[in-house]
């Protein structure tokens, strides 16, 4: 049999350069299917690296970020958003040094995966600054010395501001139990103490001294 005639001429390699270039040219002239890709091969990335989407509200700032699932709200805190006043003491739900506001309540940001913190308003210690001025319970504990390290210290004050965003009165009895999740390694608690009953008092006079 004359060679030139046999349908075997028309190899495999022909066969997929073929089907390549029709590919190739379907992709080129059609936009949509090109924008289809890019997103395909966006969530292709996004399963590969393991990592989810997060919209978190930070100090009334919205931060988008991709995270792993398991990690906690304090690494995001201080590993992504370096708001390195939130301490990591224990990151193990004892000592309350990574104390947080979410959505006004006190909570140990090691313990909880920042994606369920998604969409929750968080306050951190650097939130109760208003530009370079400190916040009345940041004043009060400089004045009454309610630190002497100050390694718990921004687990202290959001533990008060948490108390007195609830009760802008409380008694000794009242702070007491309410911060007694936060501990204090220099045993400084006369004068954290001291200084949330001075807060409030500065709280209810609306002194911003
Ligand atoms: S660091 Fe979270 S409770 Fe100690
Ligand atoms: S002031 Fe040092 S641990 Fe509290």
């Amino acid at each position: 049999m004359n060679d030139k005639s046999s349908p075997r001429k028309f190899s495999r390699r022909k066969f997929v350069q073929g089907v390549s270039t029709t590919i190739i040219g379907s992709y080129v002239l059609t936009p949509g299917v090109s924008k289809i890709s890019e997103k395909l091969e966006a969530e292709t990335k996004e399963i590969a690296s393991g990592k989810k989407p997060l919209n978190l509200i930070v100090n009334k700032v919205r931060y988008e970020l991709m995270i792993s699932p398991e990690t906690t709200l304090a690494e995001v805190l201080r590993n992504e958003l370096k708001l390195t006043g939130t301490k990591l003491i224990c990151n193990h739900g004892e000592c309350g040094g990574c104390t947080v506001l979410l959505n006004g309540e006190a909570i140990y940001s090691c313990q909880m995966l920042a994606l369920d913190a998604g969409e929750k308003e968080v306050t951190t210690i650097e939130g109760l600054l208003t530009g370079e001025e400190l916040h009345p319970i940041q004043k009060a504990f400089v004045e009454h010395d309610g630190l002497q390290c100050g390694y718990c210290t921004p687990g202290q004050i959001i533990a008060a501001q948490a108390i007195l965003l609830k009760n802008s009165q409380p008694s000794k009895e009242e702070i007491l139990t309410g911060m007694s999740g936060n501990l204090c390694r220099c045993a400084a608690y006369p004068n954290i103490l001291k200084s949330v009953l001075a807060a409030a008092g500065y709280l209810t006079e609306g002194t911003n001294r």
